[in-house]
C-alpha cells in the first residue's frame, strides 16, 4: 500500500519539555521522510503539558493541548501514548492506564521501567500492546534494538557503558579544565541533561536504571534494578583523576553487566580504564556502550546520550516500529526484553563481595621507612597480586617539608571480599593517615 492511502497514525505526547519539545520539532521537521519509512504519516494531535500555555506557543494551533494527561489516553482516536514527563510517579499511573486503554505506549523514562517494568510489561503483554522505549537508555544511540535485534544471534558476555551524559561531562569537564565539579553540574543542568533530580546522575542511580535494563535484554533476566551496587562519583578527588592520568588510564563512570559462571554482575561505579581504549576517549556527555558476544567479539556504540534531538531520534524510531508493527501479531513482534517471556532465566544478580576486579588504591601514608613493606605484606598475604607502585615525593604532595605522601597502587584482579578485608587492615595501620580510596580498574580488553 502507498503511503499516502493510510491515515496517519494519531499520537499523545504527555509532556513536553526537553524531550518532547525534541521529538515534536523533529517530526515536524522530517516528517516526509519519516513517512517514506513508516509507511504512513506520524502525526502528533494531542498534547498534555502541566504548562499549556507554554505548551501552545510550542505545537501552534493545529494540535489540541490539554493540563490533563488523562484526556489524552481517554481520547479513543489516539493509538500511541508518548509519555516524557519522567519520575515513577504519575508516570507509572499514566502508563498502566494508557496500556489498559488499549494504547501502545513509547517512553524515555528508565526510571520508570528500572523500578516498575516487570509490572508494566507484563500488563502490556496482557493487553497485546507494544512498549517501546529507544530513548530509555543512552539517548540517541539506538542500543535497545542492537540489543535485542542486531546481536541476537550471540551469547552476550559482558556490556561496559558511559550511559550518564551529566557525569561524563563533569569528569571531562574537570579533567580538560580543571573546573570544579558544581559549575560542572550546573552547566549540565542548563544544557538539559541532566534529571530532575540531579543526584540520579552523579550518585549513578541513572546509570543503574539503565544498565539494569541492558542487564536484562542482554541475559534474559528480569529487570533487577533492586539488586544493582551502585557507586557515584561524588568521592572523587581531583588528584585521582591525575594519577590515573600518569598511570595511562581515565576515569570513567561505568555501567557494567557480565555474566560469570556463579551469576551476573550488575554495577554502577567510577572506574579506571586504559586510555588506549576508545570508549576511555569519550568526552563531554557523549554516551559509548561495549557490547562482547561470543560470536561478534566486542562491538561499540557512541553518541549523543542525551539532549532534545538525540533523544527525540530514539523516540520517534520508536514510534515508526509501532507504525509499521501495530497491525502484526502481538506474539510474532519483538519481545520486550529481547527475550521470549517465557524463556527468561533465574540466573541471580551476584552480591558485589563476589565480583573479581582490579583496583587503584591510594592511600595517605606516612613518609617513613617501612611503610610501603607493610602495605604489601597485607596484600600478599591475602595473595592479591600488585600490578603497579606509584609513591610520589612527599614535598610534591604536601609541600616543603611535609612527612605525608601519596601511595598509589594497581592490583591485578581478586575478588571484592578480599580487597575489603585487605582494606580494612591497611586502614588499621597507624601510619596509613586517610581513609584510603579504591577505585575499580577495568581493562575491558
Ligand atoms: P522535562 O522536565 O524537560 O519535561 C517534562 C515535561 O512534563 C514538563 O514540560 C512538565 O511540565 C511536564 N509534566 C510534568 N508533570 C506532568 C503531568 N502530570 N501531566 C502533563 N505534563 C506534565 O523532562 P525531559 O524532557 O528532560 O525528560 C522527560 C523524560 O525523558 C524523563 O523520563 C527523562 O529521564 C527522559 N530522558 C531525558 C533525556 C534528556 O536529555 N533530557 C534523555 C533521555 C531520557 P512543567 O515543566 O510545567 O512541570
Ligand atoms: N540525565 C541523563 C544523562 C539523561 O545525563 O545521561 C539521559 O538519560
Amino acid at each position: 500500500m502507498k503511503p499516502a492511502t493510510l491515515k496517519p497514525i494519531q499520537v499523545g505526547l504527555l509532556g513536553i519539555g526537553t524531550v518532547g519539545s525534541g521529538v515534536f520539532n523533529v517530526l515536524q521537521r522530517n516528517h516526509g521522510e519519516i513517512m517514506r519509512r513508516a509507511g504512513r504519516g506520524i502525526e502528533i494531535s494531542m498534547v498534555a503539558d502541566l504548562d499549556t500555555a507554554r505548551a501552545k506557543t510550542m505545537v501552534g494551533q493545529d494540535v489540541q493541548v490539554v493540563a490533563d494527561a488523562r484526556a489524552v489516553i481517554a481520547n479513543p482516536d489516539i493509538d500511541i501514548v508518548v509519555e516524557l514527563i519522567g519520575g515513577y510517579g504519575i508516570a507509572r499511573q499514566l502508563v498502566l492506564e494508557a496500556i489498559e486503554a488499549g494504547k501502545h505506549v513509547v517512553t524515555a523514562n528508565k526510571a520508570l521501567l528500572a523500578v516498575h517494568g516487570t509490572e508494566i510489561f507484563a500488563a502490556a503483554s496482557r493487553k497485546g500492546v507494544m512498549v517501546a522505549f529507544e530513548a530509555a537508555v543512552a539517548g540517541g544511540i539506538p542500543i535497545i534494538k542492537s540489543l535485542r535485534e542486531g546481536l541476537s544471534a550471540n551469547r552476550i558476555e559482558w556490556i561496559a557503558g558511559i550511559i550518564n551524559g551529566t557525569t561524563n561531562f563533569i569528569l571531562s569537564e574537570m579533567r580538560d579544565k580543571g573546573l570544579d565539579f558544581d559549575v560542572v553540574l550546573e552547566e549540565a543542568q542548563r544544557l538539559g541533561y541532566a534529571e530532575a533530580d540531579p543526584t540520579f546522575d552523579i550518585e549513578g542511580v541513572d546509570a543503574a536504571h539503565k544498565v539494569s535494563l541492558m542487564s536484562a535484554m542482554a541475559f534474559g533476566v528480569p529487570v533487577q534494578f533492586d539488586k544493582a551496587y551502585i557507586e557515584g562519583i561524588t568521592q572523587l578527588g581531583a588528584q585521582d583523576i591525575k594519577y590515573a592520568e600518569q598511570l595511562g588510564y581515565r576515569i570513567k563512570l561505568l555501567g557494567i553487566t557480565k555474566k560469570t559462571a556463579k551469576g551476573i554482575e550488575l554495577r554502577v561505579h567510577p572506574s579506571l580504564v586504559p586510555a588506549k581504549r576508545l570508549i576511555a576517549n569519550v568526552e563531554g556527555a557523549m554516551n559509548a556502550v561495549m557490547v562482547h558476544g561470543d560470536a561478534v567479539g566486542t562491538t561499540l556504540y557512541y553518541g549523543k546520550g542525551a539532549g532534545s534531538e538525540p533523544t527525540a531520534s530514539a523516540v520517534i524510531a520508536d514510534l515508526v516500529d509501532i507504525a509499521r508493527l501495530h497491525t502484526a501479531d502481538a506474539a510474532q513482534r519483538v519481545p520486550h526484553l529481547a527475550f521470549q517471556p517465557d524463556s527468561m532465566s533465574d540466573t541471580p544478580v551476584l552480591p558485589m563481595g563476589d565480583v573479581v576486579t582490579s583496583y587503584y588504591l591510594r592511600l595517605k601514608v606516612a613518609d617513613e621507612a617501612g611503610v610501603l613493606a607493610k602495605v604489601t605484606g597485607i596484600l600478599a598475604a591475602l595473595d592479591i597480586s600488585i600490578d603497579a607502585v606509584l609513591q610520589r615525593e612527599a614535598d610534591e604532595v604536601g609541600g616543603e617539608g611535609s612527612t605525608q605522601t601519596d601511595l598509589i597502587i594497581l592490583t591485578h584482579d581478586c575478588v571484592e571480599a578480599k580487597m575489603n578485608e585487605a582494606l580494612a587492615q591497611m586502614q588499621a595501620l597507624p601510619t596509613v593517615l586517610a581513609p584510603i580510596t579504591r577505585i575499580r580498574k577495568e581493562e575491558l580488553a
